[in-house]
């Protein structure tokens, strides 16, 4: 005879979840700060962070007061009327960003599409004619989401195939290759660039403050909208509140999403004046961005990182703990060839595929994600502790010193 399943949620995403996800492994059921606990009451130091998402760690007490006092007050109204936490978020970013607009969506894909629609229009007021200037030159191994735009802007294989024919316009140029993106960016026909500061799914691959320095310039030149999508490693990630500051660029368009809301969907772009009146009332838009609930947990977020000097910390903290993995290096030189990264975005770059390290770490109590093919990823929250950022490295040793080369 047998009793109640031990993991109802298994069979369920057996049965009814659809398959895109492939078969994830276990089922998490609680978090605090820096852990989660799965069904079967195992604790793991959650590293993964929900892909750069929870920024700052699980039930975070003033995240969770702003959020349910707010979830009580008002949760929804459209964008037919103002809400106050929309007001304030938008005045909160246009202060770390610079004057300028905010559009609020609810996902990173979504924050990309309304930098890519930006383009669009950029490209029409540039040219004077719809179609004629709709170029996007994007990086190589980019990854900028699963929509349509996204997708198009993503030049790998394994994403855009069975989904094509894509969107037109887009040109693909190594990263930090300076020379090729000069030939890239056509002054008549292209109307943006859209870069990660730090690529994250395609394998933790900074773009250097040369180059970015050097697309700005050739951007201005040309009158070429410089977009940089911060959707992973922004909001703090970095030791900086956006990476690009590290070269002290100024785009024109930002795109955030991921650790802005903490755990709760949100999404944002921030446009530069004077492309910030290119979106004109009817233009673009959504049902739930920027919803009362969702702009509270953004701005519970800003209060707890200025509060607690985060981002101050994760840069000065970020110091020892990278020095502390590049000893893996030494422990294991046939497995472990670099770590880079910066700040809380780190990847632990390997000879082997990532992904059977990822699970035997998750089997030793920590949870981490593969990036590229090449790098297991960290991403702690930006509040963790130096015990827990020890803790990582502990566990990483351990795993490391007992693998078997293949
Ligand atoms: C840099 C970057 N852009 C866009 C996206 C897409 O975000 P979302 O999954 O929220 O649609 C991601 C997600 O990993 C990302 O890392």
């Amino acid at each position: 005879m047998s009793g109640p399943s031990p993991d109802p949620a298994a069979e369920h995403y057996a049965a009814n979840v659809a398959r895109n996800y492939g078969a994830p492994p276990i089922t998490l059921v609680k978090g605090q700060g820096a852990y989660v606990w799965d069904v079967a009451g195992k604790r793991y130091l959650d590293f993964a962070g929900g892909i750069a998402v929870n920024s700052v760690g699980h039930a975070h007490p003033h995240w969770l007061k702003r959020v349910t006092e707010q979830a009580g007050k008002l949760v929804h109204v459209s964008n037919l009327y103002r809400n106050e936490p929309q007001g304030q978020l938008a005045h909160a970013l246009a202060l770390r960003c610079g004057p300028g607009r905010v559009i609020f969506c609810n996902s990173g894909a979504e924050s990309n599409e309304g930098l890519l629609k930006l383009a669009r229009l950029h490209g029409l007021r540039k040219s004077g004619l719809e179609g004629a200037c709709i170029g996007v030159v994007v990086a190589e191994k980019a990854f900028h989401g699963r929509t349509f735009g996204g997708m198009s802007a993503t030049p790998q294989e394994k994403i855009q195939k069975g989904f094509r024919p894509l969107l037109s316009g887009f040109t693909t140029a190594p990263l930090n290759d300076l020379a090729a993106w000069d030939k890239a960016i056509d002054a008549k026909t292209t109307t943006a660039v859209l870069i990660e500061s730090i690529q994250g799914e395609g394998g933790v691959n900074p773009a250097t403050p040369a180059f970015l320095q050097g697309i700005e310039k050739i951007c201005r030149e040309r009158n070429v909208l410089l977009m940089i999508d911060e959707i992973q490693c922004g909001i703090g990630r970095t030791g900086k509140f956006f990476a690009f500051e590290y070269a002290g660029v100024k785009p024109d368009a930002i795109a955030m999403a991921k650790g802005l809301g903490g755990g709760f969907p949100l999404g944002a772009i921030w446009m530069a004046p004077p492309h910030d009146d290119l979106f004109q009332a009817g233009s673009h838009g959504t049902t739930f961005g920027g919803g009362p609930l969702a702009a509270t947990a953004g701005l519970a977020v800003l209060e707890i990182i200025e509060s607690e000097k985060l981002i101050a910390k994760v840069a000065q903290q970020s110091i020892g703990w990278h020095a502390e993995l590049r000893k893996l290096i030494e422990l294991r030189p046939d497995l472990v060839k670099e770590v880079r990264g910066a700040g809380y975005m780190v990847g632990v770059i390997l000879s082997i595929d990532p992904v059977p390290l990822v699970t035997a770490l998750r089997d030793a109590g920590m949870l981490t994600a593969p990036a590229g093919g090449v790098a297991v990823r960290l991403l702690p929250p930006l509040n963790a502790s130096p015990e827990e950022l020890a803790e990582s490295v502990a566990i990483l040793r351990q795993v490391l010193v007992g693998w078997k080369a293949a």
